[in-house]
């Protein structure tokens, strides 16, 4: 079964209830929530009020991909908030290793994102220390783009690295999944797939999530 994190940027926020239980009762593994300032990124989205209310409701773990910059500063927070596993974007940490460190020392697995442009083998000094890697497959900001073709093979280039480094870190993949690539995608070593627009334009969303879950095995 393929491990989906169903990203809510797409939900029907005035339904907030009603799409928290139909992830919790769905094959989805985590709640990913993508977090926006409007300076790392040119839209804003939610903050803590949301994630916790979320929490409250949620009977998945919370996966929190942050698009902002200077994250450090509220690492914390994130923790307060309810975040499970915390993200941050390579491009908007000066000090990696730090906020990895940092991150897991407030008790979350610690997970990186690289945009579309940045080569996976920037992360060759830190992939051991990493919890999970997340390639972006479209430029991070919106929700609903095309799917960036180039994944593939960043995703197998990730799959040898963190093989030659004894890495346990898993491969996350985030922007246009949909049953038309998921499977190549689980091929090429991906181990979570974040799925939004495909999964709440659908007229059924459980059955949606399903598909996805199902549509391959996973590689490892
Ligand atoms: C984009 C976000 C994604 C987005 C995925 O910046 O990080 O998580 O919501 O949505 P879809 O599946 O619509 O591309
Ligand atoms: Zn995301």
């Amino acid at each position: 079964m393929n491990k989906i994190a169903v990203s809510i940027l797409n939900c029907d926020f005035g339904n907030l209830n009603s799409e928290i239980e139909m992830i919790n009762r769905s094959d989805a593994t985590w709640f990913h929530l993508d977090i926006m300032d409007g300076v790392f990124v040119p839209n804003i989205s939610f903050g803590f009020p949301l994630i916790q209310a979320i929490k409250s409701k949620a009977e998945k773990p919370l996966d929190v991909h942050l698009m902002i910059a200077s994250p450090d500063r509220y690492i914390k927070d994130f923790k307060a908030a309810g975040a499970d596993w915390l993200t941050v974007h390579y491009e908007a940490c000066t000090h990696l290793h730090r906020t990895v460190q940092n991150i897991r020392q407030e008790g979350m697995k610690a997970g990186v994102a690289l945009n579309p442009h940045t080569p996976v083998s920037f992360l060759e000094d830190i992939v051991a220390d990493l919890d999970l890697v997340l390639l972006m497959s479209v430029n991070p900001g919106f929700g609903g783009q095309t799917f960036i073709e180039n994944t593939y093979e960043k995703a197998a280039h990730l799959c040898e690295i963190i093989e030659r480094k004894g890495s346990k870190a898993l491969i996350q993949v985030d922007g246009g999944v949909d049953t038309n690539n998921i499977e190549k995608l689980a091929k090429a070593g991906i181990n979570i797939f974040v799925a939004g627009s495909f999964i709440f334009r659908a007229t059924n969303s459980i059955q949606t999530i399903k598909k996805l879950a199902h549509e391959t095995p996973m590689k490892r």
